[in-house]
Order: C-alpha cells, then structure tokens, then sequence
C-alpha cells in the first residue's frame, strides 16, 4: 500500500517517524505492509531530520507525488494548495487522509463530492480536537442514535489563557505571552483568540452530528480578546469558571421534531462542577448529548505533532483496511439538512453584572427592561459599593451597588437588547460584565 505524505511540519514529522517505527504492527493491522513512497514539502533542501526516514524522500513536487500513492495524507493546512493536491489525489485514485479544519469547513462539500464521485475515502478524525477519537464516535458509534448537543474546548490556546486568568488573576494580555512564551500560542495568535479556529472544528461537529452542512461562515463567532480579569472574578463569585466554547445545539419543535441547529463559537461561563470547567491548560475535551446514550465526555490533547499524528495513523489503518477489503467507509451524510438557526435565536441565559445607584426604585426600573424584552430573571444579587471619598464637587458620593442578574434562557436577540436598554438607563451608571452562561 503505497502512502504518500504532504507536510513534514509538526504533524507530519510525527507521522512519518511512526510510520516507520510501527511499520510492523501497521502491516499486521492493515493485513499489507504501507510503504512510504515520499515526503511532500515546500522548502527544498532544508536540513529535515525525522529519524529512521530516507532524506530522498523528500520532494517539493508534491502534484507529481500524490499521482503514485494508493493513500495520501495531507498535512499541509490551509486552502491552497492543499485542496487542490487532495482532489487530484482522488482523481488518481487515491483515498485522503487530512487534518485541515480549515479546508474542511470552508469547501468540504466539493472534498466529499470528489470522494464519492472517485470511490474513494475522505477521513479526517485528526482536523477536530488533535488526539482525541471524537468524529469516528460521532459518525459511526452514533449512527444509531440522536445527537441533541455538542458543546466543547476544542482550542487548546484559549483555553490555556483562561485558564491562566483564572488561576493567577492575569489580564489576558499577560496570558497570552505567557502561552507565547511557552509555545501554547502562535506569535499571531488571531486564528485562536478570535475563535476562527474553534468555529472551522464547531463547523465540522455539527455536520457530523446532525447531518447537515455547516460550514464556518455559518458559525456565529466571538472570540476572547474581551474576557476582563473582572469577568473572570464575576465567573468565581458564581462558582463558576469562564471557558472559550464551541457549541452545536439542535432545537425541537413543540412535537419533538428537529427545527433547526443553532452552531456558536463564544465564552462562557459554566460552573465548577461541570466536567468542561476541569479542562484545564491546553487540554480539549468535548461534551455530547445525545438522545439514547445520554451524557459522553471526550477528553485529551487536542494539539501537538504525536496526538495529532495518532489520529491521522489510525484513518491511514481505517481507509488502508477498506482499500484491501474492497470498497469505502461511510461518506459524508447530509440527508436531514436542518434550517440554521441564526444568533438572536439561540436559546442562552445571560449573566450580568451592572453598576447602578443604590436607591429606592432601582431594581424595579432593571427589572422592568427585562420584562419588556420577556427575558425572565432566574437570581437578583446586590452587593453595596463602599463609597469612595467624596465628588469633585464637594459633594458626598451618590451610594452604588454593584447588581448581578442571571437570567433564564431566552433568545439571544431579547437577551442583547435587554442589556442595551439597561445601559440607557439612567440609574445604571455602567455595565461590568456580560457573559453567556452554560452547562447549569
Ligand atoms: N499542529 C497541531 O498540533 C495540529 C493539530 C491538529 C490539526 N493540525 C492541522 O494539521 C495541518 C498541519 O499542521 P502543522 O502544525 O503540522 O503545520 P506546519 O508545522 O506549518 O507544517 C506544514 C508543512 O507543510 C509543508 N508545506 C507548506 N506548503 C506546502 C506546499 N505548497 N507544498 C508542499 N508542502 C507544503 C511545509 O513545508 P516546509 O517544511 O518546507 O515548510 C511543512 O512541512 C494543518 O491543517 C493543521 O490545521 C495541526
């Protein structure tokens, strides 16, 4: 079984040396040995020193290289030229194994069109939550059942930020050299801060658990350059921790039926005794719902040359074992195309923090605002200000209170225009904090 690699960076150098070292094993599984039959890469000539592999190997002709391989695996990222090199691979027969969300959410319809239309496979466990078995799950073992919800830490990056602003009482820009500093950040950390990267692995989630094409222009997105060192104490003094999630929600209608899926990228805060807040460091872990089986966690690493490479090894063995058997595994399904459901009506509940002027008439005014906008109060916590010397004007400062407000679910429109109408307000001197809380 000829097996061609594109990419010898983090992931792919990982997974040429174990192609080598388990070549073995790989063979036994396999029931046919996998020979590697070369190395695609950009730069020529650069010093590459992945033991155990020929340095002839190498070839920055990667057009050429997919054309002889019976398996190809792409671990370039990006659009072009990876999906260019995947289609032509297919068209030469070959089955494709890749790690690039980024493709797979922009432009997968025309990758799995490709593979059925060619008879080949199209696996890619490895482009969502790096080590971690979650898509095969997700396609295979629950195939039989109803995914209501997917809500996950599916960006190692974020969540080693948080985590850190959690623990030290760091401002994010301070966590966020620190995670530089360490390697948990790239030095240009966009892609994981504004939540790109989570929404192109929330867009492949819910394609797989819902059957229906979700791509990440489709995704609502917030990223966490707004998370204050003060939403993260609010987090605590509700026992609760803030997290970067990526979430993927089925709504029913009143027979039970599925209305439609609502697919979103943002933080939010969950409580402490929520598996998702012991994710700790760069760790991802994914929570899923489904109708029989009820409650799963997935945990482990979701980044790095080895985890990742376990799972791009275990498609290679997957699609390897089709080939020698005869015939393809399960395709793309996207038979039960769902409506999307946009932002505003996503059902969330809301925590805000307002600092107000502590007076009679107050709480009556906010809780007006939310009635207005059917946003129902689940708990009301006011704590007084301690009053800072006195105004500018010789005056005694006006008494403040600082009021938390927690809200049931609503519709995310009516939760956003409550908190614009209590910024209007005049008693509400300002807003402290707005955060979306999940998993209670
Ligand atoms: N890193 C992770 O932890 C991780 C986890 C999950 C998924 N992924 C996904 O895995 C993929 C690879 O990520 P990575 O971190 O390994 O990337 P990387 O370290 O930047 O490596 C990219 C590799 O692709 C090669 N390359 C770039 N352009 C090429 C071209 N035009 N033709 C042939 N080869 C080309 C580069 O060649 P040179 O060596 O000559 O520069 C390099 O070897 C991405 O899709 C990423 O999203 C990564």
């Amino acid at each position: 079984m000829r097996v061609a690699l594109i990419g010898a960076g983090v992931v792919g150098s990982s997974v040429a040396q174990l192609l080598i070292e388990h070549s073995d094993d790989l063979a036994a599984r396999v029931g046919r040995p996998l020979e590697l039959v070369g190395i695609g890469v950009r730069r020529a000539g650069r010093a590459r020193s992945v033991p155990g592999v020929d340095p002839a190997l190498f070839t920055t002709d990667a057009t050429e290289l997919v054309t002889r391989a019976d398996i190809v695996i792409e671990v370039v990222g990006g659009i072009e030229p990876a999906r260019s090199l995947i289609l032509r691979a297919m068209e030469h027969g070959a089955s494709v194994v890749t790690a690039n969300k980024a493709l797979l959410a922009e432009d997968g319809p025309t990758l799995y069109a490709a593979a059925a239309r060619h008879g080949v496979d199209l696996y890619f466990e490895a482009a969502v939550a790096g080590g971690i078995p979650l898509l095969r799950p997700l396609r295979e073992s629950l195939a039989g059942d109803s995914v209501r919800k997917v809500m996950g830490i599916v960006n190692g990056t974020t969540n080693y930020v948080l985590d850190k602003m959690d623990t030290t009482g760091q401002g994010f820009a301070d966590a966020v050299s620190q995670a530089q500093a360490l390697g948990y950040a790239e030095a240009d950390p966009t892609a994981d801060v504004e939540g790109f990267d989570a929404a192109a692995k929330a867009a492949i989630l819910a394609s797989l658990a819902f059957h229906t094409r979700v791509a990440s222009k489709d995704v609502h997105r917030e990223g966490i350059t707004e998370v204050t060192a003060a939403d993260i104490q609010a987090a605590k003094e509700m026992d609760c921790v803030v997290k970067l999630l990526a979430i993927c929600e089925r709504t029913d209608d009143e027979n039970g039926s599925p209305a439609g899926i609502s697919v979103r990228v943002h933080p939010a805060m969950i409580p402490r005794r929520h598996p998702l807040a012991g994710v700790r460091e760069a760790f991802n872990a994914v929570f899923v719902e489904a109708q029989a089986a009820g409650q799963l966690m997935f945990y482990g690493r979701g980044a790095g040359g080895e985890p990742t490479a376990s799972a791009v090894l275990g498609d290679v063995v997957a699609v390897a074992r089709h080939r020698v058997l005869g015939g393809r595994g399960p395709g793309e399904s996207a038979y039960a195309d769902l409506p999307l459901l946009g932002m505003g009506q996503a059902m969330t509940r809301y925590h805000i923090s307002l600092d107000v002027a502590d007076r009679p008439g107050v709480l009556a005014q906010v809780a007006t605002a939310f009635a207005e906008h059917h946003v129902s109060i689940e708990t009301v916590r006011q704590q007084q200000v301690p009053a800072s010397g006195d105004a500018s004007d010789g005056s005694a400062a006006a008494a403040r209170a600082n009021l938390v407000v927690v809200t049931h679910a609503a519709p995310d429109a009516a939760l956003s225009a409550t908190v614009d109408a209590l910024a209007a307000l005049p008693v509400v001197r300002g807003v402290n904090s707005v955060m979306r809380v999940e998993g209670v």
